[in-house]
């Protein structure tokens, strides 16, 4: 604050405006050209004011830095300034850098932009914090599994308190990019490949990390601003190939791809990345199409839009861009406000406006979108207000965070199988355990890819948790490795078989690698690998029960496990708290609850296979999958081995008595009730996640044959019965058709109310009617 005042003193020379900027502070107020929605509370006004006053000041130049983000590229001895960025850092022409960390590192760069440049603009910190930024929450993939979209939100809260009390600001995060192909490593990192479900996650974690919907709680020091990405498609790349064009019709686009990234704008995401991706022949950094037109035209965004890392220069690879220079015209006409690492504006927009290339209007907008955020962050204000050493200890790996982490781990994980009731093994059981596999007692991997400043060695080994959890308890643990991730010797595999014969039942733990999956990590075999499998078929050799800790950044191809081991527990990469969530499960401390967000596939060859897939003019009969001319394989069914939506509990549920308040609702404006009794048939308590599905009978364009419109998890003690409602508006009913316009159709409906997607025990019938048809 004070260096601010300084610096003002010194700049007021040029005008009395300076003072204005400075001294003002706060009324309410709607903003107008340029400040929207998202930033309208308090202060909203000022902002406006205070940006032009900033504006008015800046040279071309000093503008076209504040599009530039540079990466820190911390030396590994400590925080030092690369070589490559200072020059620039120090002419005031960087608007922000990313991976720079630590208080003191931060401090140090923000004291030369502040203190050492013309203007003194502050710096923007970002930093891909995904899932945790020191506790290290499930992949994201995971959590999504839970389907509790308020222990998301808060997961993306406690991110949101470390990182920013470690002098973050911005995270490059929620990726809210729809995944239906399970060699796409990147689909550890979303929310799997249902776009309803997508988009209550997306706004979530946009609440989560910023702190409401309304942008207000943006200006509090423990909240940081978000990034929907990446817009648009980027997880339909092309044989889940990264960085690959995706190859989709605008039908697909819109009714599957697009709504997250629109969830998140609704929520007040207060920035985007474009995609690498083409489509249509566009890469979505130079499509104006897309970063204009309809970010800007349909869905109203008012924050800034960030290429992804050297996307721009991308451009000339692609072959759009014959050079850098028009690779940084193209994307800042289609609508990129700022440079990730590229250094292409910076290098070359100067020139660009002089040539009448680029208009100055472009520029101005793009440098206000980026000191509009600066200022609701309070960085002017005080550009280290971030930036405390003590706060940043106080708000780290706490125990709340680290409870919290704990109820996420067992949230998150999923009961594939669960034959002759093996799980769970009680303290009381008596039984003597084999634990065995690389990643039993393996901490490193836990925490899967993108795991912030997340110490690997912290997070609990699978071992150790479940060691304390049986501790002076009648249940014996014994323990082998029988192989590593990727290779194993007869020797390891006859001690680990020993090991098992001297046991009651096994538990093996197998999965990837944490780096098979994240950016381009893509695998075209998603099985376990060989050395885990010769491990496994040993260990079945032994006739003892076996059950599988399957941990993997995807969905796996877990066909052979499915037949051959008595339970198995999906539980991803867990992160910090993983051994000790996992040994909740095992003993039945917690009673699982997960149900998949991606369906796991027969073989690598189904992909891609979703749930929400089309009725085909010969679609297969399912109750006699005949291959004559329909769309069938000839060598495996056409179901997924296990579907979205599902997962077992130790108890059993079933749902009954569905109804709805009317049989038929209008196209617009109007609602029904969906009920349902959901009981717990068992003799445990337990979650259910309740599905309601659509399915749309005929439209004017194809309709998928199921749709998600609705969830609840709902607890429920053993033995009790509870009634579920679900609200279903007209608008929940609406597509996009051939002429670009989303409405919802009169017509016939099928709504199922069910434990997953492949359940159709409960279904009802409804219609929508226009004004004029109406029944
Ligand atoms: C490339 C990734 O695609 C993007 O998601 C990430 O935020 C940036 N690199 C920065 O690390």
């Amino acid at each position: 604050m004070k260096g601010e005042i300084m610096k003002l003193s010194v700049i007021s020379m040029t005008g009395v405006l300076v003072v204005i900027l400075f001294a003002s502070c706060g009324s309410p107020s709607a903003g107008k050209s340029g400040v929207g929605r998202w930033v309208s509370y308090s202060g909203d006004k000022d902002v406006e004011k205070r940006v032009d006053s900033v504006l008015a000041l800046m040279t071309l130049e000093e503008k076209i830095g504040q599009m530039t983000q540079f990466s820190a590229n911390w030396s590994i001895t400590g925080p030092v300034m690369s070589d490559d960025f200072k020059p620039y850092l120090e002419k005031g022409l960087v608007g922000s850098i990313f991976n720079a960390t630590s208080v003191e590192g931060i401090r140090k760069m923000q004291a030369v932009a502040v203190e050492k440049t013309r203007l003194g603009i502050p710096i923007l910190f970002g930093q891909d914090v995904i899932h945790g930024y020191k506790t290290i929450f499930p992949i994201p993939l995971a959590e999504a599994c839970s389907w509790d979209l308020e222990m998301m939100r808060r997961t993306a809260e406690i991110a949101a308190i470390e990182a920013a009390s470690d002098g973050i600001n911005w995270t490059f995060a929620p990726m809210v990019d729809i995944a239906r192909d399970a060699r796409w490593g990147r689909v550890m990192e979303g929310a799997g490949e249902d776009p309803y479900l997508g988009s209550r996650i997306a706004e979530a974690r946009v609440i989560g990390f910023q702190g409401g919907a309304d942008g207000k709680a943006l200006g509090e020091l423990h909240t940081l601003l978000a990034t929907g990405k990446h817009l648009a498609a980027y997880g339909a790349a092309e044989s889940g190939r990264d960085y690959n064009p995706a190859e989709l019709s605008e039908h697909t686009l819109r009714n599957i791809y697009l709504p997250p990234y629109k969830a998140a704008i609704d929520a007040g995401v207060g920035t985007m990345m474009a995609s690498f991706n083409e489509i249509n022949g566009v890469p979505a950094t130079a499509d104006r199409w897309l970063m204009t037109d309809i970010l800007r035209g349909e869905w109203d965004f008012t924050g800034f839009v960030v290429s992804d890392y050297t996307g721009i220069n991308e451009l000339v690879p692609h072959g759009v861009a014959e050079d850098e220079k028009q690779a940084a015209e193209l994307a800042v006409n289609a609508g990129i406000d700022m440079d990730m690492t590229g250094a292409t504006f910076i290098k070359y927009l100067s020139q660009s406006v002089r040539e009448g290339k680029v208009s100055e209007e472009v520029i101005n907008n793009a440098a206000r979108r980026i000191l509009e955020i600066k200022f609701l962050l309070g960085l002017f204000d005080n550009p280290y207000r971030y930036l405390d050493e003590e706060r940043a200890k106080q708000n780290t790996m706490t125990p709340e965070f680290m409870e919290t982490a704990r109820k996420a781990v067992t949230s998150s994980v999923v009961l594939l199988k669960n034959d002759n009731r093996l799980l769970p093994i009680t303290k009381e059981s008596g039984k003597t355990v084999a634990l065995i596999g690389p990643l039993m007692n393996d901490s490193i991997n836990l925490n899967g890819e993108w795991a912030g400043l997340g110490d690997r060695n912290k997070s609990v080994p699978i071992l150790k948790g479940l060691m304390e959890k049986y501790r002076d308890t009648s249940v014996k643990l014994l323990f082998a490795e029988g192989s590593s991730i990727t290779g194993t010797t007869p020797g390891k595999i006859a001690e680990a078989v020993s090991v098992a014969r001297r046991a009651d039942l096994v538990i093996a733990a197998m999965g990837e690698d944490f780096n098979w999956s994240g950016e381009a990590a893509v695998r075209t075999d998603i099985r376990l690998p060989e050395p885990q499998r010769e491990l496994l078929k040993a260990l079945k050799a032994t006739g003892k029960p076996l059950v599988l800790i399957s941990l993997s950044g995807r969905p796996l191809d877990l066909s052979w496990e499915d037949e051959n081991m008595d339970a198995i527990l999906q539980a991803w990469f867990p992160g910090t708290q993983a051994g000790h969530g996992i040994a909740d499960v095992i003993a039945g401390d917690y009673n699982p609850s997960g149900k998949l967000v991606m369906s796991f596939p027969r073989n690598v060859g189904q992909i891609p296979i979703y749930y929400n897939q089309k009725n085909t003019g010969r679609p297969v009969d399912l109750s006699n999958e005949s291959t004559d001319y329909k769309s069938n394989y000839l060598d495996t069914s056409i179901t997924p081995l296990y579907p979205f939506g599902y997962g077992l509990s130790y108890t059993t549920f079933s749902i009954s008595n569905v109804s709805a308040d009317k049989s038929s609702i209008r196209t617009t404006g109007d609602k029904m009730v969906v009920t349902a009794h959901v009981q717990n048939t068992g003799d445990i308590d337990g979650e259910l996640v309740v599905q309601v599905y659509v399915r749309d009978l005929v439209g004017s364009v194809t309709r998928p044959v199921k749709e998600l419109k609705g969830f609840q998890k709902t607890a429920l003690k053993a033995g009790e019965t509870k009634q579920v409602n679900f609200e279903l508006k007209s608008e929940d009913l609406a597509f996009y058709g051939t002429d670009g316009k989303k409405k919802t159709e009169a017509g016939d409906f099928v709504l199922w109310v069910a434990q997953s997607s492949a359940d159709n025990s409960n279904r009802i019938r409804f219609s929508a009617n226009t004004p004029d048809n109406a029944r």
